[in-house]
């Protein structure tokens, strides 16, 4: 359960939109085309990361015009407020044997690295025809654990990201753009 806010404390804390509905519409439909100009006639399984994947996956696999199955994951990577704690634990997992799939892992975000390297470590041991990464943002100076992704749709600087199925304490999920999060809010 999360702490309630008024609608007007909700407001304050967009601070602006960083990424409008229209730029992420385009970059998808891009990232759509490429993951559909890569298929080779094996399955195609995209995997995508619960919470903060659900909407940039609900939008790219509708981007994607060749046979794909969808498939889902949820790792929790602890916050305290807006700073991770560094723990990642997989609290549901996959029902497909992934050594039939090339796998396209669907992220939100990269920040330290550690919940993708943790999860890309987990997938290869499953020895799948092949695995990628596709993220709709990378903050690559927050990095602690050396990660790239395959495809990034946008890299960002250092701020504390919201909407498009990004949170903070569970809100904002549901903003159609990404903004940056006001912690002062004032
Ligand atoms: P990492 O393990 O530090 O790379 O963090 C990955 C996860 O932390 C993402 O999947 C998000 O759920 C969350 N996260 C990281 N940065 C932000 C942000 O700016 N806004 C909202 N969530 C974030
Ligand atoms: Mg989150």
């Amino acid at each position: 359960m999360n702490e309630l806010l008024t609608v007007e404390d909700y407001n304050k804390k967009i601070k602006r939109v960083l990424i409008t509905e229209e730029q992420i519409t385009e970059a998808i439909r891009k990232a759509g085309k490429e993951i559909s100009d890569s298929y080779d006639g094996r399955p195609i399984l995209l995997v995508s990361i619960l919470k903060g994947a659900f909407v940039f996956m609900a939008d790219l696999c509708r981007a994607v015009t060749v046979p794909c199955e969808i498939g889902f994951m949820c790792a929790k990577c602890y916050y305290n407020g807006t700073v991770s704690t560094g723990n990642v634990t997989i609290t549901m997992d996959l029902e497909q044997d992934i050594s039939k799939y090339h796998v396209i892992i669907v992220e939100d975000i990269i920040d330290t690295g550690r919940t993708l390297k943790d999860i890309v470590e987990l997938l290869k041991s499953r020895n799948p025809i092949s695995l990628k990464v596709v993220t709709l943002l990378d903050k690559p100076a927050r990095r602690k654990v050396e990660f790239t992704p395959d495809t990034a749709l946008f890299t960002i600087p250092d701020y504390f990201v919201i909407g498009y199925g990004l949170d903070c304490g569970e809100y904002y999920r549901n903003l159609p753009y990404i903004a940056e999060y006001d912690e002062a809010g004032e």
